[in-house]
């Protein structure tokens, strides 16, 4: 019962060959040592889920204040290149392609984490409580960044980004997303600055864009993603203009030749997806909104989002639960499902390196007689 699938024919992000059109979107997955350096665990993970086109992994932090919760990934000191190496030499070994995406949490971040204030563009707290090693704590007033700890930020994430790829990665992500520091700087309501990084929405854009710039000058710009997701609402940002925002974020990047646009579509089509796609010349890598993760709704959001103009599908949760992914949705096989959300964030093997890929069926007339009987 094959079936055949568009996104599982081989494709190209510049000039990477990858076997098909599937992303492994990045998942913070909370395995890593208390100092942020990758786990052998880690390193099963990931060869596990090898036969993605590319994996992007998990939210890695370019220094010490940005690190948003317990034992998350970082890229900032020899330790953190050395335990990465051992990840992408397992998942080369395996076939795979890896990038790591750069996250700098901002105003996600807690002192009981990393034992320093957090710093974000404007002193606006966090409307929630937030993850730490003693549980759920209320969050604390930012501190506003500096023009120096702006200049320092920017070249944290210049030199996260040589790091990762001496550690062996093809590239790097900034994650521009989800309410983490660059988003911070591009929603309104956390950037409160007069300075010439608030204000307009050519001045709200510049932080994440001299980020961009600058880890692209460091590594080449054929080696650097952004991730976006316009209109998201994730850790408390609320834009006022996102068609103005994310138009003056483009068109300041349009002419880098990055390696790709990482989009994150949040709720149903607003007309901003398409806008974005007429905007941006480049690869874009599509990452649907499922509320649906059985084989059947997940092939038809993965052919929708390349009929929508995507270049490349991410997908998060199938991956998660599934380590040959792609093997089931060339088949039609059923997937697993994610288990216990507990596991997500905390732990170790289990609800991590425990989802089993299928069974290898023996193949009936070389292995089992006429009458069923088993012959090897
Ligand atoms: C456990 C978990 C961890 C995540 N960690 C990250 C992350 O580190 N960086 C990021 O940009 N998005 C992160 N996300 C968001 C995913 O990359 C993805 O956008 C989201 O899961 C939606 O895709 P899906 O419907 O295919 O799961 C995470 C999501 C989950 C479920």
């Amino acid at each position: 019962m094959t079936q055949t699938t568009d996104f599982l024919t081989p494709a190209r992000l510049g000039r990477l060959a990858l076997a098909n059109h599937l992303v492994m979107a990045p998942l913070t997955r909370n395995r890593a040592e208390a100092d942020g350096t990758p786990t052998p665990l880690m390193t099963t993970h990931y060869a596990q889920r090898a036969s993605a086109g590319l994996i992007i992994a998990e939210g890695s932090t370019p220094n010490a204040v940005g690190q948003t919760y317990p034992n998350i990934t970082a890229i900032h000191t020899d330790r953190h290149t050395d335990g990465w190496r051992q990840v992408t030499d397992a998942v080369r070994a395996a076939g795979g392609r890896m990038f790591l995406q750069l996250q700098h949490g901002g105003r996600v971040s807690h002192p009981a984490t990393t034992g320093l204030t957090p710093l974000a563009p404007s002193p606006v707290p966090l409307p929630e409580t937030i993850f730490t090693p003693g549980g759920h704590r209320p969050a604390v007033a930012p501190r506003e960044m500096t023009a120096d700890d702006v200049r320092a930020t920017i070249a944290d994430f210049a030199a996260a980004a040589r790091r990762a790829v001496d550690a062996g990665f093809e590239g790097v992500e900034v994650h521009s997303a989800n309410g983490m520091l660059l988003h911070q700087f591009l929603a309104d309501n956390t950037n409160r600055r007069t300075d010439a990084y608030g204000g307009s929405v050519e001045r709200r854009v510049r932080f994440a864009a001299e980020v961009t710039e600058a880890v692209a000058d460091a590594i080449g710009a054929d080696r650097v993603g952004l991730r976006i997701s316009p209109a998201s609402t994730v850790n408390g940002v609320l834009e006022d203009d996102t068609d103005g925002l994310y138009a003056a974020l483009l068109a300041r990047l349009k002419g880098l030749d990055l390696a790709y646009l990482h989009l994150v579509r949040s709720g149903p089509e607003t007309g901003w997806y398409r806008r974005i796609r007429a905007d941006w010349p480049g690869t874009l890598i599509g990452n649907p909104d499922l509320t649906d993760l059985t084989t059947e709704a997940v092939t038809r959001a993965a052919r929708e989002m390349l009929a929508a103009g995507a270049d490349l599908v991410a997908l998060g949760r199938p991956f998660l639960a599934n380590p040959d992914l792609v093997e089931r949705l060339r088949l039609g096989a059923p997937l697993n499902p994610v288990r216990d959300r507990y596991f997500m964030y905390v732990g170790g093997a289990d609800g991590y390196n425990d989802y089993p890929a299928l069974a290898t069926q023996p193949s009936s007339d070389s292995i089992v007689a006429w009458d069923g009987a088993r012959v090897a």
